[in-house]
């Protein structure tokens, strides 16, 4: 989440980012058909003609047979430019195209960027942990739990700072998050004590395990699972249009938001950035509870757009509307179809159905991802569990049996939602 001034009319600035990114899909497939299949065997057959009589000729005036070497020498002239005018046609269609894509892709950025900015009027322009120097930064650490020696920093977001450290004494390794001065945040502190009491408390195999909140010189420290495997983010490439490590990854995370729904915590920021990787290979969700704490707000109140994250937020984050458990399935949803298409699904239309382009996800799998989709929260899954048995489902028709047992992604979440995938 990056925190930038704020330009421009939010409401504007989401209808037309709705615009862009549905052009954006559109000019996408039209520059896919420029060069598709049928395109490239056409252009190819004709080459081959071309070189056929411009061989035929060739051939013939070397053999002595100078009448039938003209004749083919009339029809190769003939040809080319036929050939020339539509290897131009495919190509420049495809080139100008991926001029026109690109324009647009940096529209979509300055257009997303705009709208990650903090609203003014519910944020002030908080002075963020991420704005600190890293030696800095692990100093308060180490002032903060002197039990903890830092070794490195893992890396920033927007709205904090982690690193590796290890315990003095027991050796065990821990991720060490420093999160926004507190005090720059209406009433943040005894949200951020509410959600750590409920955050400690939740302990399920695909959950990243938080084992302490600390609170120093005005900054929030929380203590959580050192995860050596990397984010699904930085695994992205490796993942991409794969049905069974997607899915696998799907049913986990689908099963840690329902235990995480049963105790009433909404993550709000569901998206690859935020699933990580034990060294075992298990992915795990981190950082339930941040985007409240970064929202300004109790549940049913309006979000900050601090705490959006563009392409995965659901509509009713867009537009300040009531969060619950059925917008982290838009999350989910967005980012199972960004592991799946490479791109991030563009906004629902006016009438809630999804506008993303579900045709090079298995039907049955799409159908699921389609639903939860959908703009209107109502018509999406009405509970992560229903979401995850109906995923289940669906993966056990497309992939091979016992797909699952032996996913590159293990699941280790509820028995029945594993039966489930066995269908
Ligand atoms: N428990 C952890 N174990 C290992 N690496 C972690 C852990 N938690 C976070 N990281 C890494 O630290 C970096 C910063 O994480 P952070 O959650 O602050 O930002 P983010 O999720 O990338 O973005 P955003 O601020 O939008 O949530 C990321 O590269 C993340 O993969
Ligand atoms: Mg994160």
């Amino acid at each position: 989440m990056a925190i930038m001034p704020q330009q421009g009319d939010p409401g504007a600035l989401r209808a037309e980012l709705g615009e862009v990114r549905a052009a954006l899909d559109e000019t996408d497939a039209r520059r896919r058909g420029a060069l598709d299949r049928t395109a490239a065997v056409s252009l190819a057959l004709m080459v081959v003609g071309l070189a056929v009589f411009a061989s035929v000729s060739a051939y013939s005036f070397a053999a002595g047979q100078p009448g039938r070497g003209r004749a083919f020498a009339v029809l190769t002239v003939i040809a080319l430019p036929f050939v020339l005018y539509a290897a131009w046609s495919s190509v420049g269609r495809y080139l100008r195209l991926g001029r026109e894509l690109t324009r647009m892709r940096r529209r979509e950025l300055d257009l997303t960027t705009q709208l990650r900015a903090p609203s003014p009027t519910r944020v002030e322009a908080p002075v963020i942990s991420s704005d600190l120097e890293p030696d800095a930064a692990a100093a308060t650490i180490e002032a903060a739990l002197p039990a903890y020696a830092v070794q490195r920093m893992l890396g920033k977001g927007g709205c904090g700072i982690v690193f590796l450290a290890e315990h003095r004494q027991a050796g065990w390794q821990r991720a060490l998050k420093l999160l926004t001065e507190p005090d720059l945040l209406p009433d943040s502190q005894s949200r951020f004590l509410r959600e750590a009491q409920v955050m400690e408390s939740l302990d399920h195999p695909h959950v990243a395990r938080v084992y302490e909140y600390v609170e120093h010189a005005g900054f929030n420290l929380i203590v959580m699972e050192f995860l050596a495997g990397g984010s699904a983010s930085a695994r992205r490439a490796e993942l991409l249009g794969r049905p069974e490590p997607v899915c696998a990854l799907g049913l986990a995370v689908a099963d840690a938001l329902a235990a995480a729904h049963a105790r009433g915590v909404v993550h709000r920021d569901i998206k690859p950035a935020n699933l990580l990787f034990a060294a075992d290979g298990v992915v795990k969700v981190t950082d339930f509870g941040i985007a409240k704490l970064l929202a300004g707000g109790v549940d049913g109140e309006q979000a900050s757009v601090l705490a959006l994250t563009p392409g995965y937020a659901a509509p009713e984050q867009l537009n300040g509307d009531e969060i619950t458990a059925r917008t982290d399935l838009f999350g989910l949803s967005a980012t199972l179809y960004r592991l799946f298409t490479g791109r991030t699904p563009p906004l629902p239309g006016p009438d809630g159905s999804p506008r993303a382009n579900l045709t090079t996800i298995p039907p049955g799998i799409a159908a699921v991802l389609e639903r939860s989709l959908n703009g209107f929260p109502e018509n999406r899954h009405p509970s992560a569990k229903e979401f995850a048995l109906d995923l289940a489902a669906a993966s056990g028709a497309a992939l091979r049996p016992g797909w699952l047992d032996s996913a590159e992604i293990p699941f280790r979440g509820a028995a029945e939602i594993r039966a489930a995938a066995k269908a």
